[in-house]
């Protein structure tokens, strides 16, 4: 059995509420006055305590019994209905103790009956939020594992027989919360409540504690209308700009602003597990910080107000403020890439086209006079284009310019100077980034970069997959999340550059094997376990429409050729950029990203593989880890004490992937960690530099170093080790693919680093934490966002296209899990020393 106490809100509105006041507004002064007092003077004497057990029970249904293992049993078909699905049975029994009931009885003796009642009206309140307090851990512990949690239901409620209490007091001991239930089955304290819940994999998680059309008190001042909680408003501000959010009491912050579009930082989905969603909130009740909350907040947080929204639950009116995730600063820049080694030959071409007129010798129609100028005898022309046709001939004097794409005119003008575009998107897990491409020149005329807005349903791939298996419509959720960004992106360029929507004929689109299926709203089951079987790996050229991308109605999306389920056509649009397919020299190629894909090869053939690194090298589960946005501390280094840099010089918020390298790096070089890891004690660092000693402190019980002391953001214990299983899964995922090519660091030739950070991390402080082996640092040539530039290449060039097809059949896969060295490879460079 278990005791928790857990914190309780009381909220004066509620208590009005519950004093008659439906409206609290319209309640006298002198009660607002007096309950503002109470509520003071009950919130030093509420002892709030529930104590529970998790139990299996056996069901009989001819008996319409839940029967436990030591025989006692609930029975009736009420329960029999609402609890027999469960895997197991949740008892609790919760008190808010006994001081406000004695306070309660003090004032009534005394004659003071409004504060008697008020007293008593908060020891409801207080109960029913300790009751929310205790669902909401017990709904969050099990939609981790998967499973679902009813309402609570108490003995008495409905046509439960009110007996049936005694036997939730013979298989829990409330006594251990001072909790006793007398021959008349009434419990003392009065302020206690024993509930019941089923868990189980085949049940849906209840909107609510307690089902208000399923209790018999119909005069309840506190019942909801219509089964729906009390409303609350959000005021939430992002940036300059102010939403309004109508919401239901008890609904959970994290769901309410994603639910509403609100892009929040958050990479565990709201599972408690990431503490990245983080916002400040104001409200006239405190919420109060349960442990497992405060562990990923520092001091100035907490003063700041700052909480992590997805474990407040709403309870009354707030102002929210959620920071400002500006694009993330993505390199665009190619410095290792040819741009000599193809040709610009896009699909989309215009062409005027100039017919006849009629006439009585030539009566022929619109169409046929076309085509037979462009000498396309197999022309496709769609209806929309072909409705428009005799009006644009004729406006245009028989003079068009018309869009053709492959055999199909897109489009028609009566004007020649019609813009013509093409936006190459790369999908990565963590961040997106789209160019926008003038199809006429193949110049790139603008860029966007923001972070993937699925990303709050989990950090990596796994995560999202598991979302659209577990939850009901995630894969619909994650697929409109995508198609709602792109269509944003290209507004932004239609905005931004002046241009129509229309304009733009063609997308190209480079991802992982699963962004790439949640693109196109297919199911990705399949990659989530082993055999990790995707639904499929060919390249997909379809009309935007049929996903709902807004841009010429008759323009086309292209997605490249993917290689295994987690090796997409990002990996490919990275060979393509760094030309290593052609090249008669063996090279390496490693994109860190959430994912570390890498290849190995030359144009003979090429070996790849795909190292579950996770998302700690792009600041993801890192206790201050961010993506790469303004405020991001990018650069570290220890001289006489810490100096950084961070991105835009804007005040720091966290850490990105280049500075958690170089945190390592001089932790490793100060010797403030051993070769395991593990941090020294100040007593064995007594000969370094005290600044940089004082700086080792302890953070919610775990050690840690101080990078910036007015923002508390510090480097912990449980950082070190994200990254040593990054920097080891990479590690061996490079030594094994050369060891299966059968060669040596000494015999690479060139080493092509691509990912989002590629260009900015310090290639010697990764090869000093073994991210990169030492071997090879001198051969690294930074590619930037490689995949983005494969996606540019193949939008303004259909040779690049076919080349990716080449690539995939060009390319071996190797599964890692299956690689018997593997392991030994991956634990060996875990240490520091390894690689040192
Ligand atoms: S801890 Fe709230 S989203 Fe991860």
């Amino acid at each position: 059995m278990r005791i928790l106490k857990l914190p309780v809100e009381i909220d004066d509105k509620i208590v009005l509420e519950y004093l008659g006041y439906k409206d609290s507004a319209k309640a006298p002064f002198d009660v607002l006055g007096r309950v503002e007092k109470c509520i003071k003077k009950s919130l030093d004497i509420i002892e709030s305590r529930v104590c529970y057990d998790k139990l299996k029970f056996d069901v009989d249904l001819a008996a319409r019994r839940l029967i436990f293992p030591n025989g006692e049993f609930f029975s009736g078909d009420y329960v029999v209905k609402k609890l027999a699905k469960a895997d197991y049975l949740i008892l609790a029994v919760a008190t808010i103790g006994k001081q406000i009931e004695r306070l309660s009885t003090e004032c009534f003796s005394k004659g003071h009956v409004l504060d008697a009642l008020i007293f008593d009206c908060i020891g409801n309140v207080a109960l029913d939020s300790l009751m929310a307090a205790f669902w909401s851990a017990l709904t969050l512990d099990a939609k981790r594992r998967g499973f679902g949690v009813t309402n609570f239901i108490s003995p008495g409620q409905n046509v439960w027989d009110i007996r049936e209490q005694a036997v939730i007091f013979k298989l829990i001991d409330p006594l251990s919360i001072g909790v006793r239930l007398n021959e008349s089955l009434m419990m003392s304290p009065e302020k206690s409540l024993a509930v019941v819940c089923g868990v189980g994999k085949k049940i849906k998680t209840a909107g609510e504690t307690i089902s208000c059309d399923e209790c018999g008190m119909e005069n309840c001042s506190y019942k909801k209308k219509n089964g729906q909680a009390r409303q609350v408003k959000i005021y939430v501000y992002f940036g300059n700009e102010k939403k309004q959010i109508l919401a239901r009491q008890g609904e959970n912050l994290f769901e309410i602003l994603t639910k509403n579009n609100l892009n929040i930082p958050g990479s565990c989905g709201g599972k408690h597990t990431c503490g990245k969603c983080k916002v400040k909130i104001k409200t006239k009740n405190q919420l109060s910080i349960m442990e497992e909350e405060r562990h990923f907040l520092n001091e100035h947080d907490i003063k700041n107000h700052i909480r992590l929204a997805c474990f407040c639950d709403v309870n009354s009116d707030m102002a929210v403020f959620v920071p400002q995730t500006n694009p993330a600063k993505i390199l665009v820049k190619s410095e290792g890439i040819r741009k000599d080694s193809f040709c610009f030959n896009p699909r989309i071409k215009r062409a005027n086209i100039a017919t006849e007129p009629p006439s009585i010798d030539d009566q022929r129609d619109d169409l046929t006079k076309l085509k037979h100028v462009l000498g396309a005898k197999h022309l496709k022309v769609p209806v929309k284009v072909l409705k428009e046709l005799p009006e644009v001939m004729r406006k245009s004097d028989f003079d068009i310019s018309g869009v053709i794409r492959g055999n199909e005119l897109l489009s028609m003008s009566n004007s020649h100077g019609s813009d013509m575009y093409g936006v190459a998107v790369d999908i990565g897990t963590t961040t997106l980034v789209a160019y926008l491409v003038d199809m006429a020149t193949g110049q790139q005329k603008g860029v966007y970069s923001c972070l993937n807005p699925q990303r709050i349903y989990g950090a990596d791939v796994i995560s999202r997959i598991n979302h659209t298996i577990e939850a009901d419509g995630g894969l619909e959720r994650l697929n409109n999340l995508m198609i709602k960004e792109i269509n944003a992106i290209i507004e932004y360029f239609c905005n931004e550059y002046n241009m129509a929507r229309e304009h733009i004929y063609e997308m190209t689109f480079v991802g992982n094997t699963t962004m790439i299926h949640l693109l196109l709203g297919v199911s990705c089951k399949g990659i989530a376990s082993a055999p990790y079987n995707p639904a499929f790996l060919k390249s997909f050229e379809i009309k935007a429409k049929e996903l709902g991308i807004k841009i010429n109605p008759e323009g086309y999306i292209i997605t490249l050729p993917l290689i295994s389920g987690f090796i997409g056509g990002d990996t490919i649009g990275c060979i393509l950029a760094s030309r290593m397919y052609a090249d008669d020299k063996i090279s390496l190629l490693f994109d860190i990203g959430t994912n570390g894909e890498m290849v190995i090869g030359n144009k003979q053939n090429m070996l790849a593989c795909s190292t579950a690194a996770g998302p700690a090298l792009e600041g993801a589960n890192i206790t201050f880890g961010t993506g790469g946005i303004e405020g991001a501390i990018d650069s570290v280094d220890f001289g006489e004490d810490v100096l950084y840099t961070t991105i835009n010089d804007a005040d720091p918020i966290g850490i990105c992937g280049s500075g958690v390298i170089d945190i390592i790096a001089q932790l490793l070089r100060y010797g403030i960690i051993d070769n395991t890891g593990k941090f020294k004690s100040k007593q064995e660092l007594e000969n370094i530099n005290h600044l940089i000693r004082e700086r080792l402190i302890d953070f919610n019980g775990i050690k840690a170093f101080l990078i910036d002391e007015k923002s508390g953001i510090c480097f912990t214990q449980r950082d070190i080790r994200e990254v040593q299983l990054a920097k080891a899964a990479i590690y061996a995922g490079i030594k094994i693919l050369t060891d299966e090519m059968g060669v040596s660091f000494d015999e690479i030739n060139k080493v092509f680093l691509a990912g989002g950070f590629g260009n900015y991390i310090n290639v010697k402080n990764a090869a000093a934490i073994g991210l990169i082996p030492r071997e090879l640092q001198n051969k690294v040539i930074p590619i930037g966002n490689g995949a983005g530039i494969g996606a540019i290449n193949t939008l303004i060039s259909h040779e690049e296209l076919k080349a990716t097809q080449l690539i995939k059949d060009k390319i071996e896969y190797i599964e890692l899990s299956t690689t018997p060295s593997f392991e030994k490879i991956f634990i060996n460079s875990m240490s520091f020393n390894y690689c040192l």
